[in-house]
């Protein structure tokens, strides 16, 4: 038996268009949900879900910026029209592998203005988007990607972890909001994960040196996280509600 509840639900991941949110849109593929890849950059949604339809997925991308409230709402809308339900929201698009590390007094306000748009507000606007459906409904999962850096107090992008702060003090307030509808929301915290994007937010010392700190020393990778965030989706974690689940290989225990 697989995962209960999740085949044939209609799961929205934004930026599914690259990198761990492509993984999380192939496992649920692979659970037999409709996957919907909402996505800023054209081509590359298309491209995902031109790789999920030639393994035989429902899959749809809809071009969506995550920080602009009527772009979300026209999301949902074509969802509904295409698939008539909403079952799952993985919020995941976020400013990240573009980011380049610089101490806080040098990040200027245009900088921190975009990175708190799409990470932050973002998924607020996304979670608005959703929830009159999830409500309708009286059933719904939203998980939102925050990142271990939280916890870790990394240095060198403010923006970045302040937004991912948020993402998980929101998660919990959220969580209280809709409970009463039957809806949860959690949060996901994965480690320094390497995907098939490069970035500049870890050097190849940085990385090996909190690989060597991790219980499980190895290199996280997108597959470490999409059985968590399937289970997250599930009903088998139908009573968890406003948690924070941290996916690091054990480098920090919180
Ligand atoms: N890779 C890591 O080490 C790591 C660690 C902790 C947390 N995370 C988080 O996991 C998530 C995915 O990480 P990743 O490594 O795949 O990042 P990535 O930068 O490779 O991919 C992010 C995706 O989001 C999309 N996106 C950006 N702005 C958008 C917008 N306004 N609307 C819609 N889509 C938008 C991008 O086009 C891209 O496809 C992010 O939330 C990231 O912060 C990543």
């Amino acid at each position: 038996m697989g995962l209960r509840g999740l085949k044939d639900k209609v799961v929205v991941i934004t930026g599914a268009g690259q990198g761990i949110g492509r993984a999380y849109a192939h496992r649920f593929a692979e659970e037999g949900c409709a996957v919907v890849i909402a996505e800023r950059a054209v081509e590359r949604g298309r491209a995902v879900e031109d790789e999920l339809r030639k393994v035989g997925a429902r899959a749809e991308f809809v071009e969506t910026d995550v920080a602009q409230a009527e772009s979300c709402r026209r999301m949902v809308e074509q969802v509904e029209a295409r698939f008539g339900r909403l079952d799952v929201l993985v919020n995941n698009a976020a400013i990240f592998s573009t980011i380049t590390m610089k101490p806080f007094w040098e990040i200027s306000e245009e900088e921190w203005d975009a990175i708190t748009a799409v990470n932050l507000k973002g998924v607020w606007l996304a979670s608005r988007a959703v929830f009159p459906v999830m409500q309708r409904q009286r059933h719904g999962a939203i998980i939102n990607i925050a990142s271990a850096v939280v916890f870790m107090g990394r240095p060198y992008y403010l923006h970045y972890v302040a937004s991912k702060g948020a993402v998980v003090a929101m998660t919990r307030a959220m969580a209280r909001e809709v409970g009463p509808y039957g809806i949860r929301v959690n949060a996901v915290t994965p480690g320094a994960t390497y995907t098939e994007v490069p970035r500049a937010t870890v050097t190849e010392e940085q990385k090996q040196a909190m690989i060597a700190q991790q219980c499980i020393a190895r290199p996280e990778v997108p597959d470490d996280l999409v059985g968590v965030v399937a289970f997250l989706a599930s009903e088998d974690s139908a009573f968890i509600t406003g948690q924070t689940i941290n996916v690091d290989g054990g480098l920090i225990m919180h």
